[in-house]
């Protein structure tokens, strides 16, 4: 599943402590909340993903075509702290509502770790949903000792594509053809945190 050709330390040769501030400020600022919230920073909060919320994430992840479909089980899987490959997995939700508008999985194996997943309804799309995800995600990985993280996607994807440049991932390599269906290449990106 990793990317591979991954240097295992971080450039600078120290262990590196997430700036999710750096992170943050790459992504659309929210005003004042006095003056209250704009559209695209709507009061939403992240959480770790429970089994309660399976349903949701299975109906957003088959609702967009561009997201990798997994069964349950490799959800559940994700979830089981026990599990041998070891896992955060995040949902963003509405504080109004409670609805789960995304969620993001992440695998790790410090000192990296590779972003499996991230996907968005699309009537929650470009309003920061992603960004804060990541950024979220991000401050985790650093706790637990990861300094890199990785990743793949299908090179058509632009909305993807865009949301990881903007994050301040590198394409670090190209696998041609690599995925099916239909036949792509892949990105390879990396973000060293
Ligand atoms: C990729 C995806 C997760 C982005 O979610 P999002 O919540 O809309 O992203 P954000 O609002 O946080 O966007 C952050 C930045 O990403 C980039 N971006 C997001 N959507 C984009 C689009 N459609 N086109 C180009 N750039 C885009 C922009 O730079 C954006 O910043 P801006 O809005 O200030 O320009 C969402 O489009 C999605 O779920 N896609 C389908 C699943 C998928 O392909 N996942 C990735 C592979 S696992």
């Amino acid at each position: 599943m990793s990317s591979g050709n991954i240097p295992e330390k971080h450039p600078s040769g120290a262990k590196a402590s997430v700036d999710s501030a750096a992170i943050a400020a790459r992504l659309k600022p929210c005003p004042d909340t006095r003056q209250g919230q704009s559209a695209s920073c709507q009061a939403v909060r992240i959480r770790r993903m429970t089994p309660a919320d399976l349903d949701r994430v299975m109906e957003i992840a088959e609702s967009l075509k561009e997201a990798p479909q997994w069964p349950r089980n490799a959800y559940r899987a994700a979830l089981d702290p026990e599990a041998k490959l070891r896992r955060i997995a995040l949902v963003v939700e509405e504080v109004a509502t409670g609805a789960v508008a995304g969620f993001a999985v992440a695998n790790l194996m410090p000192p990296e770790a590779e972003l499996e997943i991230v996907a968005v309804d699309s009537e929650a799309q470009r309003r920061g949903a992603a960004g804060r995800l990541f950024a979220a995600l991000a401050t985790e990985l650093s706790t637990a000792g990861v300094v890199g993280v990785i990743l793949e996607v299908r090179a058509h994807n632009q909305p993807a594509l865009g949301l990881y440049r903007k994050l301040g991932f590198a394409e670090t390599g190209r696998r041609m053809r690599y995925y099916d269906d239909p036949v792509e290449d892949a990105v390879l990106m990396r973000l060293w945190l």
